[in-house]
């Protein structure tokens, strides 16, 4: 593959600074060439293994050669005819296949966006009209979008809230279940009926929104009977149970989605990321009486559901099967588990290793104690590993969490090698 040899990365950072709003954030002083499956090639001609893929949205791999070609076989039909103007068969058979693929035996529908917080606005405004109540409970260290009531959503402050008020009213917060940092099942639960009685009543609660596992926040799993127990409280009160599986879907856990481990139905699942293998399109599925509430012209976007959005997601849909995609993340789960608890013996930084199937991710502290999370170390293992040619990216409500989000479709060698290079690069920042 060519490259501009005038091209390094610290020239495009200058060009950077100097053109692009500061509060774009980058991980990496590192410009992208060109990228394959896991692995990816910057300006300078250097190679990295990737394990953040691109956070969450490549499962099937850099440039999958099927996602490639459904989308170029896409590229010389139509491009764009708005689904709301001229509809496309793709998006069709795109909803029949993911709504096949949800949890629930009841009817179930649709509808495409392009971003994950858009789908999760949708997923809001069509719980709102459903029930005819306004109120919503998201939870502590949830990162839902960066949209108005996404951030609203979102139980993190800094940099995703700040100073980007007023936002919408009706949303309230509980404390997600954390047994490393102290709050059980039974004191979040508590919080919710503490909300109930002091801030909402139940009766004027649309939604309860979570993730199965919190992404940015730090990769903590749901306990499986903690979202049962929210299932009987929306089923007790009429509530709309909303699962964000932006980043958890589309296979990261293991299974299709998350909310499958725990055995709980959900009433409307968002989707975004993985979906679509690098391509920008984005899912709201549910229950099909919820899904209609709105009227016709209530929902929708110019380009919400592209058709090449929907091609790129038919054919991921197609490599899981082909490939038995699920079967291999779990399998990688395993590897990545057990290198990391390999690590973690040789490392007192590791607190604690966990996650869910290939969703894994270590968590650093001091001397090994929760209440001292250490950013610094997170931040110095990142930019050591980067160095050394991995691609680590951190996340949790207190910098200090490692999350991997390698894709599924990595050989063994090379989640080996990247684990090698997290060892060294731990060897020399500790
Ligand atoms: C769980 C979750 N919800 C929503 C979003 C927002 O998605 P997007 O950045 O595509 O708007 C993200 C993005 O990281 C996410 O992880």
């Amino acid at each position: 593959m060519k490259r501009d040899a005038n091209l390094t990365n610290a020239g495009l950072m200058a060009r950077r600074k100097a053109a692009i709003a500061r509060g774009v954030g980058q991980v990496h002083e590192v410009f992208v060439d060109h990228a394959r499956n896991s692995e990816v090639w910057d300006v300078e001609g250097r190679r990295y293994i990737d394990f953040a893929g691109g956070i969450a949205v490549v499962n099937t791999g850099h440039c999958h050669p099927k996602v490639l070609a459904a989308v170029s076989a896409q590229l010389q039909r139509y491009t764009h005819t708005c689904f709301q103007l001229l509809a496309y068969e793709p998006y069709v058979e795109l909803a029949e296949r993911l709504s096949h693929k949800v949890p629930g035996d009841f009817e179930k529908k649709a509808m495409f966006l392009s971003t994950g917080a858009e789908a999760v606005e949708n997923a809001i405004k069509i719980a709102r009209v459903h029930t005819r109540r306004s109120g919503v409970i998201a939870f502590g260290g949830s990162f839902h979008g960066r949209t108005n009531m996404a951030m609203a959503l979102t139980g993190k402050v800094a940099p995703y809230k700040s100073g980007f008020g007023p936002f919408p009213s009706g949303i309230f917060h509980a404390p997600f279940p954390n047994a490393l940092h102290g709050v059980s099942v039974d004191d979040s639960l508590h919080a919710i009926e503490h909300l109930f009685k002091c801030d909402i009543g139940p009766e004027d609660v649309a939604a309860i929104i979570i993730e199965p596992v919190q992404g940015e926040g730090g990769f903590y799993v749901a306990p499986f009977d903690f979202l049962r127990s929210l299932r009987a409280l929306c089923d007790r009160h009429g509530i709309v149970l909303i699962v964000d599986e932006i980043q958890t879907g589309a296979g990261r856990t293991g299974t299709w989605l998350a909310i499958e481990h725990a055995g709980v139905v959900p009433d409307i699942v968002t989707m975004a990321k993985s979906m679509a293998g690098g391509f920008p399109i984005s899912a709201v599925i549910g229950r099909a009486d919820i899904m209609d509430a709105p009227a016709p012209g209530g929902l929708g976007g110019t380009y919400a559901g592209s058709p090449l959005g929907c091609a790129a997601a038919l054919a991921v849909l197609d490599v899981f099967d082909e490939e038995q995609l699920l079967e291999r993340g779990r399998h990688l789960g395993e590897r990545l588990q057990l290198g990391l608890r390999q690590l973690a013996a040789r490392h007192r930084s590791i607190g604690e290793v966990r996650g869910l199937g290939p969703m894994v991710a270590i968590e650093l502290l001091v001397d090994g104690r929760p209440e001292k999370p250490d950013a610094d170390l997170t931040k110095r293992l990142c930019a050591e590993a980067l160095r050394r040619g991995l691609i680590l990216l951190s996340c949790g409500v207190y910098a200090n969490v490692i999350r991997i989000l390698v894709p599924l479709t990595v050989s063994d060698e090379i989640v080996d090698e990247g684990l090698r290079i997290l060892g060294d690069s731990l060897a020399a920042t500790t």
